[in-house]
């Protein structure tokens, strides 16, 4: 039995090098007949992505790093398209942007995970020991416990082989918890008493909870009397993640850190949306109670780390670089079952961004880790270059469906910007998207780029800023806009007009955006990474050299690029 099962994970591992390490997948390989579409190679590889790392599907889980080595473990499907059989699948990578594929970490195996091997964290503990903390399944009802696993060598730079000791499960679920909503275990943090805390996702009726754990040893745990914190009406929180961050500079923490000089991040993934969101807050050690700010929306109307396809995030600290890095999920849109867009893989890790709070207290900002500028080749500018309005200028000379660009606009008044009707304030900002989108003609904005574009434009996923006026100050919206991305007419492919707003001074009368542009997902970094949006696509026209990349105006108010660095991407080794 145990024989059978590691041999068929062999199996699905060759599987799973084969399909992302080697782009001329053969056919003929048999043992890949039931996880391959019926469609062709060049269909399958249409939407690939070139330098983002493509796990096969499903949620990430605690990445880490150890001894020089970045560790993703990620949820994965070793039988297939539909979602089910998870094990901790592992790659790891010396950069963040290329990864070696190695065994899965974790599978179901014992009666305390013999039905899944769900979401976690990872923890280094004092002597320089990582240990998973993970949810396995344990009955058909999906009953949920949590429990640990550790490297079976240390001295193995790769830790390859997990053990999940006797003593699990570590935790199970008392009489006030739902069993099958108690999941995901934390990073876990270490009290100035010496005692171990982490955190739980749940739910009592529709108020999502996070359940905190104590221990001294890290073996037996005890139940906090009240949950860390709490929402009403937000329903089950999966994949939290707790941290600090600096109110003093743009380093990360570590997760232990605490301070004058220190907030803490509440990030929940709400089930119900499935949307990633956070506040900003303060912790209270001594209470363990986390307590958002005042301005902090505490909820579905709150902050995003995306305002796109992105799920499931979780950050670490990184001490060789001194930095917080955050990874995500970015899910498929294309949701036609029978469509030729069945490609043998579903979903991609976005790209590492690293994280840090913005001098203002009132949200995160992120950028893409340094490490991927070393996959940036050709090279074209554009500086000081005039839009009025309904004018567009092609970016040429780069390979504009992978490719990596920076453009800073400036303009010479806020005189234009268009009314904010006050009805709108009640609205997602993906709404006032949806009916303020690109097209429709605006004061100060509509403006940005037009990526993954025909030549003439039948199809494009516009990334745009559109600049209204409120009563006594001015709000930028930021759109990445999906739903012209494809002339596919599909009516369950998913083509939102994603969007939130950037919380950014415009007295400098600049607005400055990067895209990462990959095939079949468009990353964009708002104003320095204050606001981001992450698009999946799938053009049928714009497809690798018949993609087009420009850059437009279409308000009144022209208009400047100030500067427009656009480079190629290299492909990643995965
Ligand atoms: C542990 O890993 C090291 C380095 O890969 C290897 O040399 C050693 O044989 C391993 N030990 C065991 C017990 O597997
Ligand atoms: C627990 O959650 C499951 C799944 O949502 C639900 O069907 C069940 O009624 C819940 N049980 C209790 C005791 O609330
Ligand atoms: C994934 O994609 C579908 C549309 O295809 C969407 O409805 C869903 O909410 C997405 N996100 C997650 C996290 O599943
Ligand atoms: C700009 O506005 C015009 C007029 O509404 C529209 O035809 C055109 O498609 C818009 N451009 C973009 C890039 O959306
Ligand atoms: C405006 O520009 C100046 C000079 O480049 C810079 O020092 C300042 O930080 C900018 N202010 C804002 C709000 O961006
Ligand atoms: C795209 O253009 C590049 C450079 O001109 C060329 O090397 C490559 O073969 C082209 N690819 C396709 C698929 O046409």
């Amino acid at each position: 039995m145990e024989f059978s099962r590691k041999c068929s994970l062999c199996a699905f591992l060759l599987f799973f090098v084969l399909l992302f390490c080697n782009n001329e997948v053969n056919a003929s390989h048999e043992v890949f007949r039931k996880l391959q579409s019926l469609s062709t190679n060049i269909v399958r590889n249409l939407f690939r992505t070139g330098f983002h790392f493509q796990p096969p599907r499903h949620w990430i889980n605690g990445p880490m790093y150890y001894n020089g080595i970045y560790h993703l473990f990620y949820q994965y499907n070793p039988k297939g398209e539909v979602w089910g059989n998870i094990v901790w699948a592992h790659s790891v990578s010396v950069d963040l942007v290329n990864w070696i594929n190695l065994e899965p970490a974790i599978y179901p195996s014992e009666a305390f995970d013999k039905y899944g091997t769900w979401s976690g964290s990872t923890t280094i503990l004092p002597g320089n020991k990582p240990v998973i903390l993970y949810t396995g399944i344990i009955d058909d009802e999906q009953s949920q416990v949590q429990n640990y696993a550790i490297p079976a060598n240390l001295t193995d730079p790769f830790l390859r082989k997990w053990i999940k000791p006797d003593n699990n499960p570590l935790v199970v679920a008392d009489q006030s918890i739902n069993k099958t909503k108690f999941r995901d275990p934390t990073t876990a943090w270490l009290g100035q008493d010496g005692l171990w805390r982490m955190l739980v996702g749940s739910l009592r009726g529709r108020r999502g909870l996070a359940l905190l754990y104590w221990s001294r040893d890290f073996m037996k745990w005890t139940k906090a009397k009240h949950p860390i914190h709490s929402s009403a009406d937000t329903g089950n929180w999966e994949c939290v993640d707790f941290f600090p961050v600096s109110l003093e500079h743009t380093d990360g923490l570590d997760t232990s850190s605490h301070g004058e000089k220190v907030k803490h991040v509440l990030k929940v993934s709400l089930d119900d949306t499935r949307y990633d969101y956070y506040t900003i807050g303060t912790y209270d050690t001594k209470k363990d109670r986390y307590t958002p700010d005042e301005t902090m929306v505490d909820g579905w109307k709150g902050l995003r780390l995306d305002y796109g396809n992105f799920y499931a995030s979780k950050t670490f600290y990184d001490p060789s670089k001194n930095r917080r890095i955050l990874m995500g999920w970015a899910n498929e849109s294309d949701v036609v079952p029978t469509d030729a867009i069945n490609k043998g893989w579903s979903g991609i890790q976005t790209i590492p961004r690293r994280l840090w709070l913005d001098p203002s207290g009132r949200h995160l900002v992120q950028w893409p880790v340094e490490e991927l500028e070393h996959l940036r080749k050709q090279k074209v500018e554009i500086r000081n270059y005039r839009l009025n309005k309904g004018e567009k200028v092609e970016v040429e000379g780069i390979t504009p469906a992978q490719a990596d660009v920076e453009v800073t606009f400036s303009f010479s008044s806020l005189e234009n910007a268009e009314e904010f009707d006050p009805s709108w304030a009640d609205l997602y900002a993906q709404d006032v998207c949806g009916f303020r989108g690109s097209t429709v003609q605006g004061g100060l904005g509509p403006f940005g780029l037009l990526t993954l574009s025909s030549e003439n434009l039948e199809e494009y996923t516009p990334v745009f800023f559109r600049v209204f006026k409120t009563q006594d100050k001015y709000k930028v919206l930021m759109c990445s806009d999906a739903s012209r991305s494809s002339v596919r007419n599909h009516k369950k492919m998913y083509k939102p007009s994603f969007a939130g707003y950037v919380d950014v001074d415009l007295t400098n009368k600049t607005l400055s955006l990067r895209s990462l542009i990959d095939h079949s997902v468009v990353e964009s970094f708002g104003a320095g990474g204050k606001t981001v949006i992450t698009s999946r696509v799938y053009p049928a026209l714009s497809i690798y050299n018949d993609t087009h990349l420009f850059a437009f105006n279409n308000g009144t108010e022209t208009v400047r690029i100030e500067n427009l660095d656009a480079w190629s991407m290299d492909k990643c080794d995965r």
